[in-house]
């Protein structure tokens, strides 16, 4: 056959309308040859049957058989065509990997495809009988997979071909026994359900990487405004700092220079005495020695008139009762200190006015809730005044209403975040504030302490101030707050109590933990026949108020 390709080129072998070689050629009346399925599909298509080479008419479309010899010869073109194409670069060997041909002897090359029904994988050359013969072509060939042996039925070493939609697990024809009255589709229609679900599936994924995106934006713009926070933080504290510290090294320089201006006072005085006593030393001295000439003169005249103006005693101080004084210094440092105590309350003072500012930014329109307050309440119809009124109405015993306590909770709650807002509780004599999470004991008589999921303060007898922590704790206040500011932050778990005219902090919880909702809690507390009759008013933060940037 060898001389045959010699003397024969491949386009003799070719079919001018496919431009392949001859697949079963069939020869023309006139002397060409074509596919068979090239020329018979060409004749369905056109009106006039004709011969695409010469364009020769046959009035009746012609016979054809296929023309063994050139079947044969066009055969082992084909043969020889994909052998070169084997010797080509794309037939590789197998790498690592990849999956190799089932049929190569030694080195095994890269298969292009796998059969489902052989249970193997080809190469190009071992691909081409099933591309050529009927039988083969039938085939299902896939893109190469390892490990056909995985789509046999184990039990009944047939192909997996089916799919058992009540056991979801992949059967063979013969398997079919096992699962009667089951629910069984071809793997195809499976596989396009699934292929469906799957790019449902991919859609949610794709949603969730978004999502997830979106977070971690969200993250990184949390962490940018706490940074912000934490550097502006450190700004103000430096700045705080740094005015104690130079306020108290002022003292202490201060203290220091009065000490030794004293001392130097001492020392200038006692110089001073020094100086003094030596003058009246040489006095004395020179005096001495007139003395001791006059008392070997032998003129009787001189001493006698000089006598008078040496027997009297130079004119002298008397020092007895002259001394230097040690200087005391009891409390001069109390004193410096207490200038820093002064200095150090005024700079508490302005910290907290801007603490209570602060604050007050993360105010609540806070509104009383009617379910829950105690039947003896009476509450305003802004929802936001409350005070006992004696007489119990016929009000439902629902779960969150207070039916022993006279008080009530705010309709909002909070469980994240910080919040604030302020009531009036000026010309009361007794009340309770601050927040209770939301299972507290709403039925019984229980103290409202953290223990119990409140943290409170309340007033007695218009002067006895108490925080309800455990145990109590008196609080000595220098002002009746007339307004208290109630300030939670979830997270930190602080809950403060301010006096807003004051600027003063009246007490603070903290490093609590909290895990449920928390309500705002009010109690009016009894009437007292008329002495406590003043509502608890929930007022609006006034902004314009002390200190503020406007004045
Ligand atoms: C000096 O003063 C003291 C007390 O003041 C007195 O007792 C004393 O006699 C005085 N001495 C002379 C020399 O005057
Ligand atoms: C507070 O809430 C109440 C009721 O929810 C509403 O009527 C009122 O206008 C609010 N006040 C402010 C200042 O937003
Ligand atoms: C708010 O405070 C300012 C300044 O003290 C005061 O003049 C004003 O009356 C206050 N407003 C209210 C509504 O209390």
């Amino acid at each position: 056959m060898s001389a045959a390709s010699c003397l024969l080129s491949e386009e003799q072998f070719l079919c001018s309308i496919c431009l392949d070689v001859f697949t079963d050629p069939v020869s023309t009346p006139c002397g060409h040859n074509f596919c068979k399925t090239c020329i018979t599909q060409h004749w369905d298509v056109n009106t006039q049957c004709q011969c695409p080479m010469c364009k020769e008419f046959f009035k009746q479309r012609p016979e054809l058989r296929v023309n063994t010899f050139i079947s044969e010869m066009a055969a082992q073109f084909r043969k020889s065509s994909q052998k070169k194409a084997s010797s080509r670069s794309d037939q590789r060997c197998a790498k690592p990997g990849e999956v190799p041909c089932d049929v190569c002897t030694g080195t095994k090359l890269k298969a292009l495809k796998s059969c489902l029904v052989c249970l193997a994988s080809y190469c190009e050359t071992h691909l081409e009988p099933h591309q050529r013969i009927t039988g083969l072509k039938t085939h299902q060939l896939i893109d190469p997979v390892d490990n056909l042996e995985g789509r046999m039925c184990k039990k009944h070493d047939a192909p997996l071909q089916l799919f058992c939609k009540t056991d979801q697990m992949c059967v063979c024809l013969l398997c079919t026994s096992d699962h009667k009255s089951h629910d069984i589709v071809p793997l195809k229609e499976e596989y396009e359900g699934k292929k469906a679900e799957l790019g449902k599936t991919d859609a949610e994924i794709q949603q969730m990487i978004q999502k997830r995106r979106v977070k971690i934006q969200e993250i990184k713009l949390s962490v940018g405004f706490s940074r912000e926070d934490a550097e502006r933080e450190i700004a103000d504290s430096v700045r705080v700092f740094t005015a104690l510290m130079q306020s108290v090294e002022r003292g202490q320089a201060e203290l220091i220079d009065m000490i030794e201006e004293k001392q130097k006072t001492t020392e200038k005085q006692a110089d001073g005495f020094i100086k003094e006593l030596q003058q009246e030393i040489s006095e004395l001295m020179r005096r001495s020695s007139e003395v001791e000439q006059l008392s070997h003169t032998e003129d009787h005249l001189h001493l006698l008139q000089t006598f008078p103006s040496l027997s009297v005693p130079p004119h002298t101080k008397n020092w007895t009762e002259v001394r230097v004084h040690r200087s005391s210094y009891v409390g001069s440092v109390r004193r410096a200190v207490a200038q820093l105590e002064e200095t150090l309350s005024k700079e508490m003072k302005k910290l907290l006015e801007a603490e209570l500012k602060t604050v007050q930014q993360f105010e609540m329109n806070v509104t009383l809730d009617p379910d829950t307050a105690h039947s003896k309440l009476i509450l305003s119809d802004d929802g936001k005044q409350v005070k006992h009124g004696d007489v119990k109405k016929n009000l439902p015993d629902n779960p969150e209403r207070f039916s022993t306590c006279v008080s009530v909770l705010g309709k909002q709650s909070f469980s994240s975040g910080r919040f604030y807002y302020e009531v009036r509780v000026k010309g009361k004599t007794d009340w309770d504030l601050g927040v209770g999470r939301e299972t507290i004991d709403r039925k019984g008589r229980v103290t409202a302490s953290p223990k119990n999921g409140y943290w409170t303060i309340w007033l007695r007898n218009k002067n006895c101030y108490e925080a309800n922590a455990s145990p109590p704790v008196r609080l000595s206040l220098k002002s009746q707050p007339q307004k208290v500011g109630v300030f939670v932050d979830y997270e930190e778990g602080l809950v403060s109590f301010y006096d807003v005219d004051a600027a003063a902090l009246i007490y603070s919880y903290s490093g609590c933990s909290f895990t449920e909702k928390l309500y705002p809690y009010f109690g009016p507390c009894v009437n007292n026949g008329g002495k406590n009759s003043t509502p608890l008013i929930i007022s609006p933060v006034n902004h314009t108020y002390k200190g503020s940037q406007i004045f």
